[in-house]
């Protein structure tokens, strides 16, 4: 089964544009028979907003907004699943960092990205809920938002709940997370998808290099640094469901719940 990053250069605070070019790389991608394309984070108004009041100019409800709807139409259009990052005006006046998917079939779900980079505080409430998993299409997949790369436990609750294919939705500007989802897929056993942006906001420049991993942790295709690219790679979700290590090591039965009860104090 296909899937994809779509590594796109959105265009700071031109939401608009932003959803053509989401529409032409989910033509592309359908065309190449992917069933799962996953978007940067934020890819419909750009990343780096000093002041809310800016971003409000463009935060959208989910899935009443222009963007949601539209990559439902492209789903349904195209069979696809769509990943990807927006942002997501909630009740009161508040901006959450999100990841939206949307399938054949409608909307899915809205994750609202829990731990928040650097400044992005003044702009955005965190998220107050877990990801969930979801099984669609021979997918059973879950999102994060580029930051969380750094809290494994959200990836690990994932696996848990029978997450195979991890989607992440990115902006990196650390040459970080790419080397840690490696860590994550191999230490769960699961494919990851992160797609990146390329290009420079002011004083930001994006570091690319979006990537999908398998459970042994080989990167099956990665991204140049500077260049819009659809990357796409074929998985097999089912190999995300042999959790042994080594003939006599399984990551989940070998774990020794008793003793790592720190971790959640
Ligand atoms: C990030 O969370 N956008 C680095």
């Amino acid at each position: 089964m296909k899937v994809a990053a779509a590594q796109i250069h959105p265009r700071f605070g031109r939401p608009e544009d932003n959803r053509v070019i989401t529409r032409r790389y989910c033509q592309r991608a359908a065309q190449q028979g992917v069933r799962l394309v996953v978007f940067p984070e934020l890819c419909t108004t750009g990343y780096n907003f000093s002041r809310k009041k800016d971003l409000l100019k463009f935060a959208e409800p989910v899935p009443k907004g222009p963007t949601t709807q539209l990559w439902m139409n492209l789903a349904k259009t195209h069979r696809i699943i769509i990943v990807g990052g927006l942002a997501e005006l909630g009740g009161e006046g508040e901006i959450f960092n999100s990841a939206v998917a949307v399938g054949p079939k409608g909307f899915i779900d809205c994750y609202r990205k829990l731990h928040l980079f650097g400044s992005e505080g003044r702009l955005f409430s965190p998220g107050s809920h877990i990801p969930q998993v979801h099984s669609l299409m021979g997918f059973k997949f879950g999102m994060i938002v580029c930051f969380d790369w750094a809290f494994p436990e959200l990836s690990r609750i994932l696996m848990l709940e029978g997450c195979e294919v991890l989607c992440q939705p990115a902006n990196l500007v650390l040459p970080l997370a790419q080397r840690v989802m490696i860590a994550r897929s191999i230490e769960n056993r699961i494919f990851t998808i992160t797609a990146n942006r390329v290009g420079t906001e002011r004083t930001l420049t994006f570091t690319g290099r979006s990537q999908i991993t398998n459970p042994s942790g080989d990167v099956l295709v990665r991204g140049r640094v500077k260049r819009p690219q659809l990357l796409v790679a074929e998985i097999n979700p089912a190999e995300a469901r042999n959790k042994n290590l080594t003939p006599t090591n399984n990551i989940i039965a070998d774990r020794r719940v008793e003793l790592y009860k720190r971790l959640v104090v």
